[in-house]
């Protein structure tokens, strides 16, 4: 019987052993050691091909701009491209990566809230799609910049409308009490004062809502506010805005087996297991933003416009696992008791390469890798390699939000492999070598099931490498 963290032609067990894209991944591992990143083309194709079917369900052009900030190896950049996405980019570095691997400037959106003049000179000679600008302040910057390189900068304003969603408060990126944005007056503002530069081509409006935003109706209510604001600006200004940029944040499902669900707190286990289609909460927001363009009589803005989506975790986080071995392990009692004891189990993947589990106490599924239909009923307390007490896979704040103990075969002992899913985004992104330890190799799964090494495991020499000693 199928393991319900399974999924079909991609990650299952073959003659019992874990394989993605039918490769063996104990094979991987006797090459590359771990912790180890495998990622599957086949599943970042796959899962462009699943938001690209908003394209069906609205009436005008869609671009998806994945977000590079979820991950940015450099193959897998190239992956994402090949499968016929346009890029979100967030500093000077990420564009490079981008212009680097051979995205056109109009498939590029630049993102972020403290733009450099060099980046800005990068965005604005290489021609990209649109700056989205993060204040009045900026704004400013841009023309000055644009002016001086004597060229005319497309820009589209970050808007803050307010809009709260059902993710955690860090990931909340609509509200005032986020650091992103403008207040809508303020944007209408300076779409008055700009209408004529010569150096600016205001084409568009932006907000993101939020991270792994589990409500559909959020986005409904997203798209309406940027379809009302692109009317108000031409009611006001007289300008047709080119684009609406939804943002990112489709969730994704990281509780399809949901045999630890028991123990997390009920509305953090909802946003864990959201089973989200965004090609659906996309026509259905389109249905209700084709109604405001009836009533107000804007149907010729509608006709002009491309909707533009820029998501990370929905296209990387499932195409992406992390293999780590357990190194050590321990019995202790249970705090206050003499007769019951916690087995531990410490691994070789801690947060310095899966940072989300210590800062939003973010849920990756835990399996033996080396033995993935043995009944996982056996509990353990798992944690990383790290010297400090955060480095833990399990809830220590008392909210629940990661469950008390692991569920694993029983009698895991070290060498054993263990397999985290749902790991591709904003954990290599966010690694660093903190302790001392070398950021992994990563292997990507090519579309026709060839393995490829697409990152080397650092090396001693470059855990120094750009010391000056
Ligand atoms: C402006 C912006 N766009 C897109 C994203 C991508 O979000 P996700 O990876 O949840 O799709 C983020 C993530 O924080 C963001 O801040």
């Amino acid at each position: 019987m199928a393991q319900d963290w399974e999924i079909e032609d991609f990650i299952d067990v073959r003659d019992g052993r874990l394989h993605v894209d039918g490769v063996d991944m104990s094979d991987l591992v006797r090459e590359h050691r771990t912790p180890l990143f495998v990622f599957s083309e086949s599943r970042i194709r796959h899962n462009i091909d699943r938001l690209k079917r908003a394209a069906d369900v609205i009436a005008c052009p869609l671009k998806v701009c994945y977000a590079a900030k979820a991950m940015s190896t450099m193959a897998i950049l190239r992956a994402v491209k090949d499968a016929g996405a346009d890029i979100e980019v967030n500093s000077g570095g990420e564009l490079w990566k981008a212009l680097e691997i051979g995205f056109r400037g109009d498939q590029i959106i630049f993102n972020g809230t403290s733009k450099e003049i060099g980046e800005l000179e990068m965005a604005i000679d290489a021609d990209i799609y649109a700056i989205q600008v993060d204040s009045l302040y900026e704004l400013s910057l841009i023309e000055e910049t644009a002016q001086k390189l004597g060229k005319r900068a497309n820009v589209s304003l970050r808007l803050v409308p307010e809009i709260e969603s059902g993710t955690h408060s860090g990931l909340q990126t609509a509200l005032l009490t986020s650091k992103f944005g403008m207040m809508p007056d303020e944007a209408f503002a300076a779409f008055r004062n700009y209408r004529n530069s010569p150096h600016l081509n205001l084409c568009g409006v932006h907000l993101h809502i939020g991270s792994q935003n589990p409500d559909p109706d959020v986005y409904t209510e997203a798209l309406k506010t940027l379809f009302e604001s692109l009317v108000r600006v031409s009611r006001e200004t007289g300008i047709s805005l080119k684009h609406i940029n939804l943002g990112g944040g489709f969730p994704v499902n990281y509780l399809r087996d949901d045999s630890n669900v028991g123990d997390i707190a009920e509305d953090k286990a909802a946003l864990f297991q959201s089973e989200f289609d965004a090609a659906d909460a996309i026509g259905r927001a389109w249905s209700v933003i084709e109604e405001v363009a009836a009533a107000t009589d804007s149907k010729d803005l509608l006709a002009h416009l491309t909707l533009l989506v820029e998501p990370g975790r929905s296209i990387i986080a499932d195409a992406g696992i992390c293999l780590t071995t357990v190194r050590n392990k321990k019995v202790r009692p249970i705090s206050g008791s003499t007769e019951e004891f916690d087995h531990w189990l410490l691994t070789d993947a801690g947060f310095n390469i899966l940072l989300s589990m210590e800062t939003y106490k973010w849920y990756y599924h835990l399996i033996s890798a080396d033995r993935p239909v043995a009944a996982h009923v056996h509990r353990y307390k798992v944690a990383g390699p790290l010297c400090d007490g955060g480095d833990v896979y399990f809830d220590i704040e008392g909210e629940n939000r990661l469950p008390d103990h692991r569920l694993l075969p029983e009698n895991v002992l070290p060498g054993e492999v263990l397999a985290l899913l749902n790991c591709g985004a904003y954990s290599l992104a966010q690694a660093s070598q903190y302790n001392g330890r070398f950021l992994p190799a990563v292997v990507l799964i090519r579309a026709d099931g060839s393995p490829e090494l697409i990152r080397k495991r650092d090396s001693f020499d470059d855990l120094i490498a750009n010391d000056i000693y």
